[in-house]
């Protein structure tokens, strides 16, 4: 299970293990029909107004989603194995573009202190080139650099699935002495900390775009290079992508506001026009290639894998308008952007874009469903008309701060301290205060709050909770209703059998529910791809969305944004864990459906969109000295307490599966590996007397088959 773990964040280290046993890549074999397809349908196409209808493209995101869930059975295809030779370079370049060498800062020299950020309290700083490299240092840049053996890889301040950096930024601004003299879009180099210089143009241009806009606004955009992703992980990747998306928004966002700037999504903007203007319809962002694009030929004759550098260009995902952060709500401005689709076109079809984009990978592989689901999921340009709690965030209430129950860290050591926790150790417990305080700011407290109001729609997600190792808050099902207007359609979709009790000593405002009472933690393990990160923390949870509504009244567009805001609702937990001393991980990989029936939920009204777990990795011995976490006397006692449990548990299993009458032989197990699944559920559902701190490690294939047969 480690292994899964660690191979899943750091393809170097895979590829150490995988040389050596020199694998062979493995890929897809499509049908027939589905590699006659590939070879007819072409390239990535770029953004065009879309010629589908709604309902059409509705249909394709929703089949997409259907089609790339992971299940006990299977998992969503992908190649089942890595081309290490093909492996994706994570640094896209412009090569010929001018670059500009941006400042570096010393973690400690942050003077705003974690619990502040979001209170619209910090002193805004000119926009310089000190402040523009602090924005971009504080939320896209390197962090760290590992090693293992001969091979060393890059970690950076924003999570990505697989450490793979799909992500990549650009930065739209009105002159800044020492980085341009003309207004300038530029591409950001991360491991260079550098801005390269794609284009300059005039301040006519520049004032158009920005009309509308706060006094001293930049614009921040993403783009995505799927490839990057779908090397490892084929079709579920575009769903990764967007998750990363949501990361590099919370990334900015936060950033931003430690420089006293707030942001908001200018969601106006076309696919297709955000396209035109970060560069991406000019001929130099597709990496020249010297042989035009071959198919090559798998063992089976398979036409998917070849030389495909469209496959490598970037696709325009949204941007983001960062300016000073004001006393008051920026309630004037009716709808963004002002500049219509045509004017920006003719514009941006006339600046000179330098550099060309660097290869990535010699060879790749086409998953074409993700490209599919790319285009039905582009946005027309519309001028959006800003949401009823103004542009940019609100600050956080006061009552969400309490900065005593945090480390003493500032912004800038938070969000570079921050880490995915490879494992988490099973054995100490979180203080309930500081269990609350986290989800105090995983809540949406007052409309447009920070930093979800940079996305200017009323929140979708939810939490469904497994709470494992919380101090004096019994283990089970809890859920975090984020937005209070899905309360009524929530509960009638949900089981009946949900208790939807307040949990003791939860705060007033502080919408959390208790639905059942048991341990889940080899359930909540089972549930998120085996993978015991989610059954050896204090808690783990399933993000629920309201789902297949969404895209039919607010449009197909809507699918990456709901992988947006989950992303951006997991940088949150990610910091929020850091400031308090433990550890998270976010999760990408786990059962779809499975977890859909454990809540209850039979259509696509709401839907599981990411996973995400918070604990104490392996690596501290004892608590650490966290004033956050259980002291060594009450993790052993309860540890006693937990034995017993949990042989009751078992005891109720074992029973359930001796009625299922099977023999545990090849045939009776995988019977019962489909029946197994409902006994725990069962098991879980009947109400299990509370348990603290469980010290139980799930044994190493944590499967809740072997988990039992092995247990019992
Ligand atoms: C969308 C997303 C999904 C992820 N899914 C998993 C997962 O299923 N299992 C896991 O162990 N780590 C997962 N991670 C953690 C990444 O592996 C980790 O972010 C990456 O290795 C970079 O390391 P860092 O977060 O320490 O910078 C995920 C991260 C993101 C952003």
């Amino acid at each position: 299970m480690g292994s899964l773990c660690r191979a899943w964040r750091n393809p170097i280290y895979g590829s150490l293990s995988q040389r050596h046993r020199g694998s062979t890549t493995i890929i897809e074999r499509p049908t027939r029909a589905a590699s006659v397809r590939m070879m007819a349908s072409g390239p990535p196409i770029p953004p065009t107004e879309s010629p589908v209808t709604q309902e059409t493209a509705v249909d394709t995101l929703l089949s997409y989603h259907q089609e790339t869930k992971h299940s006990f059975k299977k998992f969503a295809r992908g190649p089942r194995g890595l081309d290490w030779a093909n492996q994706p370079n994570p640094f896209r370049r412009y090569v010929g573009a001018s670059i500009v060498n941006l400042e570096h800062f010393a973690e400690e020299t942050g003077s705003v202190p974690y619990p502040e950020v979001g209170s619209g309290r910090v002193q805004a700083q000119p926009l310089t080139k000190s402040s523009l490299s602090q924005l971009l240092y504080d939320s896209l840049s390197l962090s760290a650099w590992k090693s293992i053996g001969t091979s060393t890889w890059s970690l950076r301040v924003n999570p990505s699935s697989g450490n793979l950096h799909p992500t990549e930024g650009y930065v739209i601004s009105g002159p800044v002495s020492g980085v341009s003299d003309s207004p300038f879009i530029a591409h950001y180099a991360p491991k260079e900390h550098a801005l390269e210089i794609r284009a300059e143009f005039s301040t006519e241009v520049w004032e158009k775009v920005k009309e509308g806009l706060p006094e001293g606004s930049l614009l921040v955009g993403f783009t995505s290079v799927y490839w990057r992703e779908a090397w490892k992980y084929g079709e579920r990747a575009f769903r990764y992508c967007n998750h990363d998306v949501g990361h590099a928004i919370g990334a900015v966002t936060v950033a931003s506001a430690h420089l006293g700037w707030n942001s908001q999504l200018v969601d106006g903007y076309g696919t297709k026009e955000l396209h035109h203007m970060m560069g991406l319809a000019s001929p130099s962002s597709v990496p020249v290639t010297p042989t035009a694009a071959r198919a090559v030929p798998s063992s089976s004759g398979i036409l998917n894998k070849g030389v495909f550098p469209d496959l490598e260009k970037e696709n325009a995902d949204c941007i983001l308008a960062v300016f000073p952060w004001l006393a008051e709500p920026l309630i004037g401005i009716s709808e963004l952007p002002v500049i219509d689709a045509e004017t920006l076109i003719s514009h941006s079809s006339q600046f000179e874009f330098l550099g060309h984009a660097n290869k990535l990978s010699k060879e790749h592989v086409r998953w074409d469903r993700i490209y599919t689901a790319s285009s039905a999921s582009h946005k027309p340009h519309r001028r959006a008309s800003v949401p009823s709690f103004g542009f940019g965030c609100r600050p956080v209430p006061e009552i969400f701060m309490n900065a005593a129950l945090y480390e003493d860290y500032t912004v800038r050591q938070v969000v570079r301290k921050r880490r995915s926790a490879v494992d988490m150790d099973g054995k100490y417990g979180m203080q309930r205060n500081i269990f609350y305080q986290l989800l105090l700011k995983a809540t949406v407290g007052t409309p447009g709050m920070f930093p979800y109001g940079a996305l200017p729609w009323d929140t979708e997600i939810h939490c469904a909770i497994f709470v494992h190792r919380v101090v004096d808050l019994p283990q089970g099902l809890y859920f975090l209703m984020r937005n209070a207007a899905h309360e009524q359609s929530l509960k009638q979709a949900c089981s009946e059998k949900f208790h939807w009790e307040k949990p003791e000593g939860c705060p007033p405002a502080l919408p959390l529910y208790r639905l059942l009472t048991g341990d889940a933690r080899i359930l909540a393990a089972r549930l998120s791809c085996n993978q015991d990160i989610a059954g050896n923390s204090f808690f783990s949870l399933g993000m629920i969305s309201r789902f297949q509504p969404v895209l039919e009244e607010k449009g197909p567009w809507m699918y990456p944004r709901l992988f947006w805001e989950a992303g951006l609702l997991g940088h949150v937990l990610y910091l929020e864990a850091t400031a308090m001393g433990v550890s998270a991980t976010g999760i990408g990989c786990y059962f779809d459906d499975a977890v859909h029936e454990l809540l209850g939920l039979e259509d696509k009204d709401y839907q599981s969109l990411y996973h995400f777990t918070v604990g104490i990795t392996c690596v501290h011995r004892g608590n650490g000295g966290r004033k956050n976490v259980e002291t060594e006397a009450q993790a052993s006692q309860n540890e006693i307490k937990t034995k017993i449990k949990m042989s009751q548990v078992l005891k109720q299993v074992r029973l359930q599966l001796r009625n299922t009458q099977k023999s545990v032989g090849e045939e009776g197990f995988r019977h019962i590996e489909q029946v197994r699944y409902s006994d725990v559920h069962q098991a879980f559902s009947v109400g299990i007397t509370p348990m603290k701190a469980p010290h139980q490690k799930l044994p190493a294939r944590c499967c809740c088959i072997c988990a039992f047969w092995l247990l019992i």
